[in-house]
């Protein structure tokens, strides 16, 4: 595929890059494990940008018994582990300055009141005007408690009273519709849904808002995008690791709930949704949210039909041994909660009737691996396609989010020689070798768009409760099913049988990640 380089003169800039504003940014948690491998390695390769704000601090707030210099240590030791570039001692020593630390408990007023003494300090030192951005890197459990205490000690200004607050929340909203509505009912009590961001950072990642450029910038693709041209769509976020030390977040959440509530459907929003007519926060999610709602529900049968769940038993990290699931460290020996699933849904719509996304993730398959693949329908068989016993392969266009980030389009050629033999080759492009530059992570992105007031990457209620209300139906039939035990795969395999065969009985298979 020719290659246009960064410099050259047919590079394109859409609209400017929104000017992240002054602002001291709070992370509730901010000794977290969140804080420490992704947003404080994050901020500084913002910095080592130099796009941060000129008037700009960091105030980590946690129960932890640390003080200003040993916060700046805890971060550094992050930075030098995490940051995808190497941390250069000289920035480093400006980036630090901005960092500080209080020490609370998020149920205790009096730390609040601490918190806010501490931000008085802070800002008119670096001439910040009182905007502030709460970052909950908290679990679930206390979202309501700080939102409250924030209320309480007079920390949130409404949109457009005076200097802007805005709160970050990550995911998982809730763990069902019902609880992820009283999510969305606490923070609405205080914020309007404008100061809102809910992190979904796989829509930080940048081969994923390159898909809208794939789609939109090319008038090859968009006119092929459809049930006419497409067979069918897989997109497959594959992971090596096991559930490591998340064991008592993950027993209460799954596969499903963990990856494909959110990560998952967002990549088949992106990749079904119509033409956004601009990239206003949005509308891009009201177009979003339209393919949420199209979703054909799972319910009943239809979930023993469509949907594969399974845990990863013994097997084999690399070629070390490594336990099953119900081994690991915190999870219950006799738990049913999935670590990998295979769903085949159906988008009924005018675009994509008849058209089957089938969607997979798990956890200790054989490598880390993640990908949106777009079949196109077979030719004719006539001509070049004539012998059934040998069809030609299909067109298939892949999108590989991670790692090797990149895209591919599979076309068929002839071989030279005398004879007509068809040979499917693979045009490829990968990032790193036309940008070089390493891509920026995904929170760097999400973290300067906070700071710039622009929404578009991140969730807005009613779309989180439009994904709650599709994966809920499929939650009831699991519940109601009293399953006592779950098909395995041996860790370090591909998933189970059952999911081969979701896809095998359509006479289709999962592709090679
Ligand atoms: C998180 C999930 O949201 O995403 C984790 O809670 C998962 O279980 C992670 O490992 C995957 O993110 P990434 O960016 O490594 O693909």
């Amino acid at each position: 595929m020719s290659q246009t380089s960064t410099q050259n003169p047919l590079t394109v800039d859409v609209g400017e890059v929104a000017t992240a504003q002054p602002c001291t940014l709070v992370i509730f948690g901010g000794s977290g494990d969140l804080s420490h491998r992704k947003l404080l390695p994050a901020l500084y390769n913002l910095a080592l940008d130099g796009v941060l704000p000129t008037n700009f601090a960091v105030l980590g707030f946690a129960m932890d018994d640390y003080d200003d210099e040993r916060y700046r240590a805890f971060a550094h030791d992050g930075v030098a582990k995490f940051s995808r570039r190497p941390i250069d001692e000289q920035h480093w020593l400006d980036f630090q300055r901005a960092l500080f630390y209080v020490r609370g408990r998020f149920d205790d007023g009096a730390a609040f009141q601490g918190l806010k003494r501490r931000l008085e300090e802070i800002e008119p030192k670096f001439g910040i005007p009182g905007n502030r951005i709460f970052y909950l890197a908290v679990p679930p459990s206390l979202i309501r408690v700080c939102v409250q205490q924030l209320h309480a000690a007079g920390l949130v200004n409404r949109e457009g009273e005076g200097p802007f607050t805005r709160i970050i929340v990550e995911k998982p909203i809730g763990h069902s519709l019902a609880s992820a509505r009283e999510v969305n009912a606490t923070l609405a009590r205080v914020f309007d849904e404008r100061q809102i961001f809910r992190i979904d950072h796989y829509l930080g990642k940048e081969t994923v808002q390159s898909l809208m450029v794939v789609r939109f910038g090319n008038s090859i693709f968009e006119p092929l995008w459809n049930q006419k041209y497409i067979d069918h769509v897989q997109i497959s976020v594959a992971e090596e690791e096991g559930v490591g030390t998340r064991a008592r977040y993950y027993e209460e959440a799954g596969a499903l709930r963990d990856m494909v509530q959110n990560h998952i459907l967002q990549l088949l929003c992106v990749t079904a949704m119509e033409p956004p007519w601009s990239m206003n926060a949005d509308v891009v999610r009201d177009h979003k949210i339209e393919v949420l709602r199209c979703l054909r529900p799972l319910t009943g049968k239809d979930v023993e039909t469509h949907v594969v769940r399974a845990q990863y038993g013994p097997g084999y990290h690399h070629g070390v041994a490594v336990p099953g699931y119900r081994r690991e460290e915190g999870v219950k020996p006799d738990s049913t909660t999935e670590t990998y699933v295979a769903l085949k849904v159906f988008v009924d719509n005018w675009r994509w009737a008849g058209v089957p996304f089938y969607l997979r993730t798990g956890k200790r398959l054989p490598k880390r691996a993640s990908e949106i693949a777009v079949q196109f329908k077979p030719v004719p068989e006539i001509l070049f396609n004539l012998n059934p016993d040998a069809p030609l392969q299909p067109n298939v266009l892949a999108l590989r989010i991670q790692p090797d980030e990149g895209l591919s389009l599979r076309i068929a050629t002839k071989r030279p020689g005398p004879k007509v033999r068809i040979w499917p080759v693979r045009m490829d492009f990968r990032y790193d070798t036309t940008y070089g530059d390493q891509t920026p992570e995904a929170y760097e992105r999400l973290l300067l768009d906070v700071m710039a007031g622009d929404a578009t990457l991140f969730m807005r209620r009613d779309g989180v409760e439009a994904s709650w209300t599709w994966i809920d139906t499929i939650l009831d039939a699991w519940a109601r099913s009293g399953a006592r035990w779950l098909p395995e795969y041996p860790a370090g395999t591909w998933g189970p049988l059952e999911a081969d065969r979701l896809i095998e009985s359509d006479h289709r298979e999962w592709r090679t990640l």
